[in-house]
């Protein structure tokens, strides 16, 4: 049986750790699909190009391959994420990434996605939907120590401010804004670790499949 997994949420909610533990529990292949704009985003300003340009980031998004988004630590970064989220608003970009991201939810056997609009817009039919959360307090505090404990330097203040900021624009923007589908189940991970977190999203893929 095909089981596709559509787990969205902000950033820092817990979603891309719950999604790769789905996908090890259940066997089936994980895609981030934040990295796809990621790469957008900073393939464009590498060639100079800027973000405001919808041609350019299109004619990017066009060109991407898997290849693009391995781990690449360069795609990890707060900047990486602002850069992503300002193309992502672009509906060309969107567009040039449809076919890649519903291709690999198609795989046999199913696949687990994590992003902003899987379960709206990339794999609507999904029969399991999470949308996750936790309060943009909670969310900036978790990616301030992952930023701290790698060496980086920013203050909470300006995390929690980066935060809102990307949760604005993401949910208020007219392409594809994030938005919790009708038949998402809601996770609210705000007073939960991820072993609780987990458990909780299991529960619900169960009750779903
Ligand atoms: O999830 P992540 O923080 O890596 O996503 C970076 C940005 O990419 C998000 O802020 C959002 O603007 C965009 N994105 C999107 N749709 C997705 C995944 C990510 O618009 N499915």
């Amino acid at each position: 049986m095909s089981l596709i997994i559509a787990v969205d949420g902000p950033a820092a909610s817990g979603k891309g750790t719950i999604a790769a533990r789905l996908a090890q529990t259940y066997g089936l292949p994980h895609l981030d699909t934040g990295l796809l704009y990621r790469a957008v985003g900073v393939k464009l300003l590498e060639a100079g190009g800027s973000l405001d340009d919808e041609a350019a980031a299109t004619q990017v998004a066009r060109s991407l391959d898997a290849a693009d988004v391995s781990e690449d630590p360069r795609l990890t970064t707060g900047e990486a994420g602002e850069a992503a989220s300002r193309v992502a608003g672009h509906p060309g970009v969107r567009a040039a990434l449809l076919d890649l991201q519903q291709a690999f939810a198609a795989q046999a056997g199913g696949a687990v996605l994590d992003g902003r609009d899987i379960g709206t817009v990339i794999a609507p039919d999904a029969p399991a939907k999470l949308f996750v959360t936790a309060t943009p307090r909670v969310r900036a505090d978790r990616r301030w120590k992952q930023l701290t404990a790698r060496g980086f330097d920013i203050g909470f203040d300006d995390m929690l401010a980066d935060i809102q900021r990307r949760d604005e624009r993401d949910a208020g923007r007219g392409a594809a804004p994030m938005v919790q589908a009708e038949d998402a189940v809601l996770l609210d991970t705000t007073d939960m670790g991820i072993e609780a977190a987990f458990d909780a999203a299991r529960r619900i893929v169960e009750a779903a499949r």
